[in-house]
């Protein structure tokens, strides 16, 4: 039996992505060889690989002066490509938790960071005024916090290039890209399995290039002109990818992922709101629709390992919080159903009337 998955990426994906990639991993399409096979060089691949680009642009509405990128190294690699390549002298990073940090970090090695922070509340808001300086190269937002569960839910206008790590939130909503110089994430939670990383970069950022030696690999002007085959690239990753994106277009596309985030997430901010038992952790207007955060009332506290373990009887796993956070964390990514989330609703309920 399937179980209700929340875990936070690795994550649950959909049922259509999990057969046909198996099915791929016997026989590509008719070709003869399985998709861990087939040379990335061959037109079997390359036809996989076009399709992924074209239905991501199809799905996510990406304007034509925009390049698609399937490349390794995680949204990590990336926190270090994006200052290598366009970090001048000066960048603006929202730090909204862990990832944010972790992006900053990168960004101070080549320069200076000017930095408005959710910190001084464990990270629980995102931070409202922003006043970016007028001459940075580039803007860094993390659009959805995995870690500590607070979402931007709005595209952003700065007058500098927009760049967003939407690693734990793309695809769950329609998004204006034209807002955004680059949006980038590991793939791992609404797009595919982990090992293959998505970047969608809007070719003029190419005239913004910092002027330094920067090691091949890591030059984004390398893989948009070699179509993401510099080389070797995840291929079997790519094929999954390429059917969670048919299967979000066949669900009714980027409308249909939102209204069933805000369903999912309303189910379940509901539940916790009206318990006595439990209790959210973040600014109601900034929560997050990805990752639900929520931890146990005081008195409770004991109850909480407890807690995991019958939610396990009833098949719900992953609900774990991250170890920064403690507590629980249900994430309802794309591929998460109503039918997750009330089971965990109703393990919750019967929790609480056991023990209160
Ligand atoms: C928002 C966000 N950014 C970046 C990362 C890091 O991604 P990767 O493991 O692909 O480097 C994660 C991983 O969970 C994430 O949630």
């Amino acid at each position: 039996m399937r179980k209700h998955i929340f875990n936070a990426g690795p994550c649950k994906l959909s049922d259509r992505t999990l057969e046909n990639t198996s099915k791929a991993i016997v026989e590509l399409e008719n070709s003869g060889q399985s998709i861990l096979e087939v040379s990335h060089r061959s037109k079997d691949f390359q036809a996989v690989m076009d399709d992924a680009v074209a239905l991501f642009k199809e799905v996510l509405d990406i304007p034509e002066n925009y390049t698609i990128l399937f490349l390794g190294g995680g949204a990590s690699m990336q926190f270090c490509m994006i200052p290598y390549n366009f970090m001048k002298k000066k960048a603006f990073y929202l730090n909204t938790g862990t990832w944010s940090n972790k992006a900053i970090k990168e960004a101070k090695m080549w320069g200076e960071v000017v930095e408005v922070s959710s910190k001084d509340k464990g990270f629980t808001y995102i931070p409202k005024d922003l006043n970016v300086p007028s001459d940075v190269d580039y803007v860094h937002i993390t659009t959805n916090n995995t870690i500590s569960g607070t979402e931007i839910l709005e595209d952003y206008n700065f007058d500098a290039p927009l760049i967003a790590d939407m690693s734990s939130d793309i695809l769950s909503r329609p998004v204006d890209v034209s807002k955004y110089a680059m949006i980038y994430g590991g793939a791992q939670k609404n797009m595919g399995p982990a090992g293959v990383t998505f970047v969608i970069i809007r070719n003029d950022m190419l005239e913004k290039v910092a002027d330094r030696q920067i090691p091949t690999m890591l030059k984004y002007a390398t893989h948009m002109s070699k179509g993401s085959m510099f080389n070797t690239p995840p291929c079997v990753n790519i094929f999954a990818c390429r059917e969670t994106l048919a299967w979000v277009k066949e669900m009714g596309g980027l409308d249909a992922m939102n209204k069933l985030a805000d369903d999912r997430a309303t189910l379940l901010y509901n539940a916790i709101d009206d318990s006595k038992m439990f209790k959210g952790t973040v600014a109601k207007e900034d929560r997050s629709r990805m990752n639900i955060i929520f931890v146990m009332e005081e008195q409770y506290k004991d109850l909480e390992a407890e807690f995991i373990s019958f939610a396990g009887t009833k098949n719900c796993i992953g609900i774990k919080g991250h170890r920064d956070v403690g507590g629980f964390r249900a994430s309802t990514y794309n591929a998460s159903t109503m039918a997750d989330v009330e089971t965990l609703v109703a393990a919750m309920k019967e929790f609480e009337a056991n023990h209160a």
